[in-house]
């Protein structure tokens, strides 16, 4: 039954992309690409056929689809899905569904309530999924009132930005430099993917304000009791975004016992980030293969390429941030991958090279980075290295 169904499927889904993808093509077409006002010298030159490419998601398909089946309570017919449900200390008793097509196990009232605030937070984060310019200018909004309500900063109006904010990845390059004291004298300090400071201090510093992540680091904190995921102290709020939209259930489960704020990435933001990151890949493709723009999908497997969250932790901060200084994004041949880890290659699913052409382009002239509005106004931005 199944195996007829699906190339039918397939072939609709394709039939709905195509049509997606013209409407999305036409109505960009007629309101002119990423407006931008500059008070002197001339417009960066974008390119009207490499913005068109990089503002579509080619997963975009499949992460709609996904949601659908979650939504439905069709948690079986996905590999990653069914180790996902059996793993751990909470098992979603969500199987495949029954011969009639009804969610089966719903057992418990409190179960329940899980599971329809997870159908909730899904549907809210598809249905806000699409690309908004103007977005940066309400990352104060968004996120950083949030966190200042929780540190019970009084509200009194527009509050501003951080003064100084730095931003920590964990690029090896840190052990270069004794910048700990440097990093923990900003007020806002961002780390990422739950890298440990614990005997790196002298290096990476041990203050911390935010705790970024990607869902994979709280789906493997969910196997844990209380959902336990705080190398910071349980009192640092964290932000992820979402990888997998199956895990919206880590997050409904764990945002119940975080004491300090478990925030979500504006599905609004991650599709601009999606979008300027794919942007400089294809751009560097081209410029160092001499290939055609249609090969960038194969050689970058489009369909799970995916920004990483050390690009998406600078974009939040550069919404949220007065000054920035990014610390530990880069790499030299003679230093480790991850200061706190043994891991050797890089991920191939991020475009770590683009993304440093986006940085030198944050340094050198923002002005150039496309899809962001020419309304918002970029911090100044220092690289340590
Ligand atoms: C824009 O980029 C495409 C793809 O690389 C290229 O074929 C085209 O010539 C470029 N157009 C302009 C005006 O530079
Ligand atoms: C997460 O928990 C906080 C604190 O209990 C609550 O205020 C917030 O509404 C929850 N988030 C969602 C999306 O339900």
């Amino acid at each position: 039954m199944k195996r007829r169904i699906r190339p039918l499927f397939s072939l609709l889904l394709v039939i709905v992309l195509a049509a997606t993808l013209s409407l999305r093509v036409s109505v960009r077409a007629g309101t002119k690409p990423v407006p931008r006002v500059f008070s002197k010298g001339a417009l960066p030159a974008f390119n009207a056929t490499l913005l068109k490419f990089a503002s579509v998601d080619a997963g975009e398909a499949r992460l709609q689809q996904e949601i659908e089946q979650l939504v439905e309570g069709n948690f079986g017919n996905r590999g990653r899905h069914r180790s996902f449900l059996s793993s751990g200390k909470y098992r979603f008793d969500i199987r495949a569904r029954s011969a009639r097509g009804i969610p089966v196990s719903l057992r418990s009232p409190q179960f329940y309530r899980l599971w329809l605030d997870f159908k909730r937070h899904l549907q809210d984060w598809s249905q806000k999924r699409r690309y908004e310019p103007d977005i940066m200018s309400d990352m104060v909004d968004i996120v950083k009132d949030k966190i200042d309500r929780y540190n019970g900063v009084a509200k009194k109006g527009f509050e501003g930005r951080f003064k100084t904010c730095a931003v920590v990845g964990n690029s090896g390059i840190l052990l270069n430099n004794e910048n700990g004291k440097l990093i923990d004298g900003h007020e806002f300090v961002i780390r990422l993917n739950n890298a440990r400071t614990g005997s790196f201090e002298r290096h990476v510093g041990s203050k911390t304000s935010v705790s970024f992540v990607n869902s994979n680091i709280l789906h493997l904190c969910a196997r844990r009791e209380g959902c336990f995921c705080h190398p910071y102290g349980a009192e640092v709020p964290m932000i992820m975004y979402i990888c997998q939209p199956v895990h919206f259930l880590d997050y409904t489960l764990c945002n119940l016992s975080h004491k300090a704020p478990l925030l979500v990435t504006d599905p609004r933001f991650d599709v601009l980030c999606a979008r300027i990151v794919k942007y400089y890949s294809v751009k560097r493709f081209l410029k160092d293969t001499g290939k055609g723009i249609e090969e960038w999908g194969s050689a970058h497997d489009g369909a799970n390429f995916h920004y990483s969250s050390g690009i998406q932790a600078v974009m939040l901060a550069l919404g949220i941030c007065d000054k920035l200084s990014v610390f530990g994004f880069g790499k030299f041949a003679s230093a480790k991958h991850h200061y706190h880890t043994n891991q050797k290659a890089e991920l191939r699913l991020h475009d770590y090279e683009a993304e440093y052409d986006f940085y030198h382009d944050l340094v050198a002239r923002p002005e150039v980075i496309p899809f962001i509005s020419g309304k918002f106004k970029f911090p100044p931005v220092v690289i340590h290295q």
